[in-house]
């Protein structure tokens, strides 16, 4: 089986050679260790700054040589040490590879005496930066443009259905200057067509840069004249369009069909994927008393979607509840895609004073992190009627 989880120190795994068929193969690192901002916790989350930066310096030394050439890293933190991880980061990639800083924001607190922090950070490095593919993202995938392009796409569908093409064409129009007005975007105004079967689109020039030169396919029966100072897409380019019904024709000139769903960006840096959200995953499982710190699923599956542009291994050395096992399933199960995870846990014993220890005798798990993990990895395979697919390294 492919997907592994090893419990025990991650040090201790990663510099111990039962790893070693993992060597440059994984494809991207997502970590969310201890905060160390004392906060109590079902682990261990108190350190000394000098003994955490050790421990994190030494794990991600030796994460290092598992991460493929164009692998990146994302690692979770908030202010107490982000000065102090930041220069770990740029002691290990070095500052040529770094990517960029994610801010996510999270909910209020009311009890703040000075600044109401309301964002965490996730820390970006590339092992070689000019490897490391471009971050684009769908739009759909980032939560507020999700819900504006929804929101489009069924109102519009909608009237076309009911009142037809031209009806539906003067809504989207003004859902367009609405929508634009509102969150201040220019790009939407591109999406400005719908096709015959009701959907948004936005016409993309099919010219290039280059000399002029016609075009005579016969097989598409696509022949075009010169343009005066442009050159127009590879006959290749060309063909494939029209197999898949993307080539449009307006005025006699041809143009890309770019569906308003399939609208792309690079990565924003500040997110809006919240705590609660991650806590919500647990409890759609029945199981959101289990683990007081979850990380949100949405969030993980944005990093992976923005860093794999292939198959890969997915590793996290800080495993806590296996967020980022649920993460690959649901990412390979919507994009079709085909990742592994690797994991790590501390075979670490949970706070006796935490409400994560009772639940955990309540229902009848052993006490510690790594059978939190277990418990809710299977409980997801359940709940989604799938086998267990993964081995488990016990410590
Ligand atoms: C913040 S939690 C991770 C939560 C996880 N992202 C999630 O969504 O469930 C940090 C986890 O790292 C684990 N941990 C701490 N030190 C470790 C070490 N040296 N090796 C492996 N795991 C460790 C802790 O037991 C804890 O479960």
């Amino acid at each position: 089986m492919k997907n592994k989880i090893f419990i025990g120190n991650n040090l201790d795994w990663l510099n111990s050679n039962k790893m070693s068929e993992f060597i440059e193969k994984v494809g991207l690192v997502y970590i969310d260790p201890p905060y160390n901002n004392g906060a109590k916790l079902s682990y261990k989350n108190s350190l000394g700054t000098d003994e955490w930066a050790l421990a994190m310096e030494q794990a991600i030394k030796a994460s290092y040589k598992y991460m493929s050439q164009d692998a990146a890293i994302f690692v979770s933190i908030d202010d107490r040490e982000l000065v102090s991880l930041k220069i770990i980061l740029d002691k290990i990639f070095k500052k040529e590879n770094f990517v960029g800083i994610f801010i996510t924001r999270q909910a209020q607190r009311s009890n703040a005496k000075h600044i109401n922090t309301i964002h965490e950070y996730v820390l970006c490095y590339a092992k070689n930066k000019q490897k490391l593919p471009e971050f684009k993202i769908n739009r759909i995938d980032i939560p507020e443009e999700k819900l504006m392009i929804d929101t489009i796409i069924s109102k519009v569908n909608e009237e076309f259905k009911n009142y037809g093409h031209d009806s539906a064409q003067h809504l989207l129009q003004d859902l367009i200057q609405y929508f634009c007005s509102l969150n201040n975007i220019k790009w939407l105004r591109n999406y400005n067509n719908i096709d015959e079967k009701g959907k948004i689109y936005f016409a993309k020039d099919l010219s290039t840069p280059g000399k002029p030169r016609s075009v005579n396919i016969s097989s598409i029966n696509l022949h075009l004249d010169p343009l005066l100072t442009r050159g127009w897409s590879s006959d290749r380019k060309f063909i494939k369009l029209y197999k898949e019904d993307r080539l449009v024709f307006r005025r006699n000139r041809p143009y890309e069909k770019h569906y308003l769903n399939e609208a792309q960006d690079s990565a924003p840096s500040i997110l809006n994927f919240y705590s609660r959200q991650g806590t919500n995953a647990l409890k759609k499982m029945g199981i959101n008393k289990l683990f007081d710190t979850p990380k949100p699923v949405e969030m993980i599956k944005f990093f992976i979607r923005l860093g794999c542009k292939r198959n890969t291994y997915i590793m996290d050395f800080f495993a806590g509840s296996g967020t980022t096992a649920q993460a690959v399933y649901e990412v390979n199960k919507e994009d079709n895609t085909n990742h592994n995870y690797i994991l790590i846990q501390l075979d670490e014993k949970i706070n006796k004073k935490s409400p994560v220890f009772d639940e955990c005798k309540k229902l009848g798990i052993n006490p510690k992190m790594q059978y939190i993990l277990k418990y809710r990895i299977d409980k997801y395979l359940q709940i989604n009627n799938r086998t267990i697919d993964y081995d488990f390294y016990d410590a």
